[in-house]
């Protein structure tokens, strides 16, 4: 093994000039060079500049043998990288030897001089800083599979032996300087050194030191050549990288920043394994550590020896920077800058929780989502809250956020993951990575709400530590829990600023479930001196003690942090919109609307609301608050359905044309939607709108029956367009409507609750019937027939009415006995809504001659249906064409056949049934303590509740009915109100509505109730 300590060779220039002429031919002026214990000579000839080299006299042959072995290899390997070349001694042998004047006996090599400076003496720019390692990196490669016996050698800067750097401690004269050394040599001798052996190993140059790495004098920026092989051995391959790093990051702004470059640049030609970048932090330490004490044991033993000293005091200074530095955050940014996961699994982990958010439990007794929410101004350096915050008053902090809440009706204050807190002053804050650079932005998610909120665990977890920390400013309690999911890497989530009662209830080890109370946000002498929050967070390293996790992180390393310490938002179930508006305020659509359309449109409520996505049973508008969507029976697989969406996005992007080519579509769901009807009814056609389905509907009745006379149910609503609007009481009859014409005829609405008394319940449809009987009679007074009577199978504008049993058999009887054609509208109704059926009308033991479809039949996508008998659909063939642009289309067809699909698949149907059951057990159970509740009726999912100021005289409650609806939308729940007073309350859920959506309806409600009538 070579001796490093054994002394240098000592020729003279003379003999140095006279060794290089006899043994390799070359002649010219001789200059020395450095070299820690070679003895180096430049020699310019005519033919070149050439580096004499006169090994020490305690390198074994075989070693000199290798590293001229090396040479060739490299010459013939084709390497892009300028190394030196070997020149042949005059015998046409690599080595030659010469004896000195004291006898010992040296080899000698001549090798090319390679022009450039050395990277010593040039900015060590980030793009020099990459290209050095794509340099050794391809250096590397090309060494990748050369072996010789002199490589199998060890000396004191094999990294291997880095841990002998503990036996020249003695030589370090400071105590503070030894312990800071001993960190890490304990560390390398528990943790590093049993791993080595397990990695890649091969010929590595060993000294990438910057006097030994040529840059391009014209283009400093690019690393020309690597000189000095006199290190080379076989060695892990990362001890290559971690010797570059360690010399080229001395005294750097940004050291491990420096290092990120030239491994990403190494990484790029010669690709790392995540277990060698896993070691490089310490590595690179190594390096220096035995770099600085053989500078130590070289003072002692041979006094100063400039070229031993060359590094070492700025060595010092980064191991005393790394020694401050945590290394797994460091390893996270080498591993990131070669485009691994910072931590093992960390983005794994941020899928996993984004895939999973709609099944975690909710961090707050009422869901994050549902509650108003704003941004906390802590973003705002000069804000009084801000400002009162940083002072540490929290009292006046609280004071101001908790008006401002009032006032706006806020029930969440976020503070946004990755926000810049300047606020941040303390000396806390300062990077330990980086050079004059502060810590600012904010890596938790901070939810406040008032001291007492309690908060829970999403997920399933057992206590990791359970603190209190003391530091003004600090966390005060503090809890961690480490989650480890089926599917899901585990992780920890940082739970800070809790009442101090957690610390005696919980204890590391124990386990909670999701849901499990974690704590609650404590008062600020508990919470470390702050207006009453929570600091959420995630540390995908499970490593990090909780005081670890960086609550605060540089900019600079944002995306490392990002994946260390991702957003807790979809953790703890806060939608993105809370964070991110997009698109115009809603004072400014409600602008725009005025100007650009047509004034006839309503907006619901008061307070408009803007919604931008729809998921499931909910809604979400445009600052992240989840409505729950009670009312609108078009999304009846629920929002934004995946199979639909699905199924519309495929077919759109095939084909879509119209009903005069053939296409398989058409005629598949033509089968499919006349397979849920009655066998007669078995002809379907297809239009775009309910109205164009009702029209359709009236142009075959009449054709039909060669007549033109209607019987209608009052205050129905069968479409808008102008024939339909004179089929329809509810517009006729109110503001801007002109009356019923005269081909229309009103029956009584046969609404049961509002039966006169003296009816015997049994009697009630025969009674209602009787309206029907004096429309015919009215008609035939006049000379005529009814050619039609239409009916909503349960009408829902004239307040969610169920008719009485055996009504609509009486109904049609009496009308099909006058030639008239009994049409069921279900465009509100169908699709399974009610649950035993898929058509209300069978709830009633009848089968009508048409059936016209909408609203549900498309989750949303503008499609309608009609279904008729084989007769009525051969008398409507009377030459002239049906044809409709857009009805029917191969897209609108793929959406109603997505959506006959997944009711039966997901058997919507009986959930219907079973959760309308539930519903209306439980607004019974309402109706027993809320007088005003007249009545409750519904059949699955379509729901009413009508209001009354009297249960006697049935007085109809619409003022109340209103501040109810308005009430409920408060809470986060959409509801409507109907019927000819407006005091039924109206819910359609989606067909998916769960028993946890129903309970979250009934617990608005009851709120809403008991608010509202105290208030009465
Ligand atoms: C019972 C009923 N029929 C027909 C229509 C008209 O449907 P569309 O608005 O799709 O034209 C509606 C719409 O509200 C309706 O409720």
């Amino acid at each position: 093994m070579t001796n490093i300590t054994h002394p240098a060779p000592n020729f003279s220039l003379i003999e140095a000039k006279a060794l290089a002429a006899s043994h390799f031919g070359v002649s010219g002026s001789v200059g020395s060079l450095d070299s820690e214990r070679d003895q180096n000579f430049r020699l310019s000839s005519e033919d070149g500049d050439w580096i004499l080299k006169v090994v020490n006299a305690s390198e074994p042959r075989g070693e000199s043998e290798f590293q001229t072995a090396l040479l060739d290899h490299l010459a013939g390997s084709g390497v892009d990288l300028a190394v030196p070349a070997l020149k042949k001694t005059l015998d046409n042998t690599s080595l030659a030897f010469a004896a000195a004047n004291d006898g010992t006996r040296h080899a000698l090599r001549l090798v090319s001089w390679l022009p450039g400076q050395p990277l010593a003496e040039a900015e060590r720019s980030p793009e020099a800083l990459d290209s050095l390692g794509r340099a050794l990196g391809k250096l590397d490669r090309a060494l990748q599979g050369f072996i010789h016996p002199g490589a199998l050698r060890s000396f004191d800067w094999d990294i291997r032996r880095a841990g002998a750097s503990r036996r020249r401690l003695t030589h370090v004269g400071d105590a503070n300087d030894r312990a800071l050394l001993e960190r890490f040599l304990d560390r390398f001798d528990a943790q590093v050194a049993p791993r080595l052996p397990g990695l890649r190993a091969q010929v590595i140059h060993n000294d990438a030191n910057d006097w030994n790495v040529l840059v391009d004098a014209a283009d400093p920026k690019r690393v020309a050549g690597l000189i000095d092989f006199g290190d080379a051995l076989y060695a892990p391959l990362i001890a290559e990288l971690a010797v570059a790093c360690a010399y080229s990051i001395l005294d750097t702004e940004d050291p491990i920043g420096a290092a990120a470059k030239l491994t990403a640049g190494f990484h790029a030609e010669y690709p790392l394994r995540e277990e060698e970048i896993d070691l490089l932090f310490d590595l690179i330490a190594m390096r220096l550590v035995t770099s600085v004490t053989l500078s130590a044991l070289r003072r002692q033993e041979a006094g100063d020896n400039p070229y031993l000293a060359i590094s070492e005091a700025p060595a010092w200074r980064m191991l005393r920077r790394l020694d401050a530095m945590n290394r797994s955050f460091a390893t996270a940014i080498l591993r990131h800058a070669c485009g691994f996961d910072a931590v093992p699994g960390a983005r794994a982990v941020t899928a996993w929780i984004a895939a999973h958010a709609k099944t975690l439990a909710p961090v707050l007794d009422r869901h994050p989502a549902t509650l108003v929410k704003e941004l906390v101004p802590y973003g705002d350096p000069q804000h009084p809250m801000t400002v009162a915050s940083a002072a540490q008053e929290p009292a006046k902090a609280s004071a101001w956020w908790d008006a401002h809440s009032a006032e706006h009706g806020i029930e969440l204050g976020i503070g946004p993951w990755g926000e810049v807190r300047t606020v941040y002053a303390s000396d806390m804050f300062q990077s330990r990575f980086i050079e004059q650079e502060r810590r600012i932005h904010h890596l938790g998610l901070d939810l406040f709400m008032p001291a007492g909120t309690k908060v829970r665990t999403p997920l399933a977890a057992v206590v990791k530590s359970v603190e209190i920390e003391q530091d003004p400013l600090g966390y005060g309690g503090l809890v961690a829990l480490e989650h480890a999911p089926e599917g899901c890497p585990a992780f920890v989530t940082l739970w800070g600023h809790l009442a101090h009662e957690a610390a005696s209830r919980l204890k590391p080890g124990q386990r909670l479930e999701a849901g499990d109370v974690v704590g609650e946000m404590g008062v600020a002498a508990q919470n470390g001196g702050w207006a009453p929050h929570l600091h959420f967070q995630i540390s995908t390293d499970t490593s990090l003690s909780a005081r670890e996790i960086l609550g605060v992180g540089e900019a600079r390393y944002l995306d490392v942090w990002r994946e260390l310490f991702p957003d807790a938002a979809d953790l703890a179930g806060i939608p993105p919109e809370t964070f991110v508006q997009k698109g115009r305020s809603r004072p400014e659509i409600v602008a725009a609307r005025k100007t650009s359309l047509l004034p006839n449109l309503s907006i619901s409520y008061s307070e408009p609301i803007k919604f931008v996505r729809g998921e499931g049973a909910w809604l979400i508008d445009d600052r992240g608050r989840a409505y729950l969507d009670c009312f609108n029976n078009v999304c009846h697989l629920g929002h934004a359905h995946p199979d639909v969406v699905e199924a519309i996005a495929r077919q759109a992007a095939k084909l879509n044309t119209n009903t005069r080519y053939l296409h398989d579509a058409i005629v598949t769901y033509a089968e499919r939607l006349t397979a849920t009807l009655p066998e007669e009814l078995s002809v379907a056609s297809f239009a775009c709108s309910g109205s164009e389905a009702n029209s359709l509907m009236l142009r075959m009745a009449r054709t039909h029956t060669g007549r033109s006379d209607a019987i209608v149910l009052d205050w129905a609503y069968h479409g808008t367009t102008q024939e339909l609007i004179d089929l329809s009481p509810y517009k006729y009859k109110r503001k801007g409507g002109k009356g019923r014409p005269a081909h229309v005829f009103e029956a009584t609405i046969p609404d049961s609750y509002r039966a006169p008394a003296d009816w015997p319940v049994a009697e009630h449809a025969s009674r209602f019937a009787e309206s029907i009987a004096e429309q015919i009679a009215a008609i035939k007074a006049q000379g005529r027939a009814p050619a039609l009577f239409m009916a909503e199978s349960i009408p829902s504008v004239a307040g969610q009415v169920f008719l009485p049993e055996g009504y609509l058999k009486e109904v049609y009887a009496l009308v099909r006995a006058a030639g008239g054609v009994c049409v069921a509208d279900e465009v509100q109704v169908g699709f399974g809504r009610v649950g035993s059926h898929w058509w209300a009308f069978e709830t009633q033991g009848v089968v009508p001659d048409i059936v016209t479809m909408g609203k549900p039949i498309g989750n949303g996508h503008p499609m309608a249906a009609l279904v008729t008998t084989k007769e009525i659909a051969a008398t409507f063939n009377n030459g002239m064409e049906y044809f409709n642009t857009f009805g029917g289309n191969p897209v609108s067809c793929a959406a109603g056949l997505a959506v006959l699909d997944v009711i039966e698949r997901d058997r919507l149907r009986e959930n219907a049934a079973g959760i309308g059951a539930y519903l209306i057990e439980r607004f019974r159970e309402l109706q027993t303590r809320y007088d005003i509740i007249g009545d409750v009726r519904g059949m699955g999912l379509f729901l009413g509740i009508e209001l009354v100021e009297d249960r006697k005289t049935k007085e109809p409650a619409t003022a109340l009915a209103r501040r109810i609806n308005d009430g409920v939308r408060a809470r986060g729940v959409l509801i409507g109100t109907e019927g000819p007073h407006d005091n039924v309350l109206k819910m359609r859920p989606p067909m998916i509505f769960s028993r946890a959506n129903a309970d979250h309806l009934v617990s608005a409600l009851d709120d809403t109730f008991g608010e509202v009538l105290a208030t009465r």
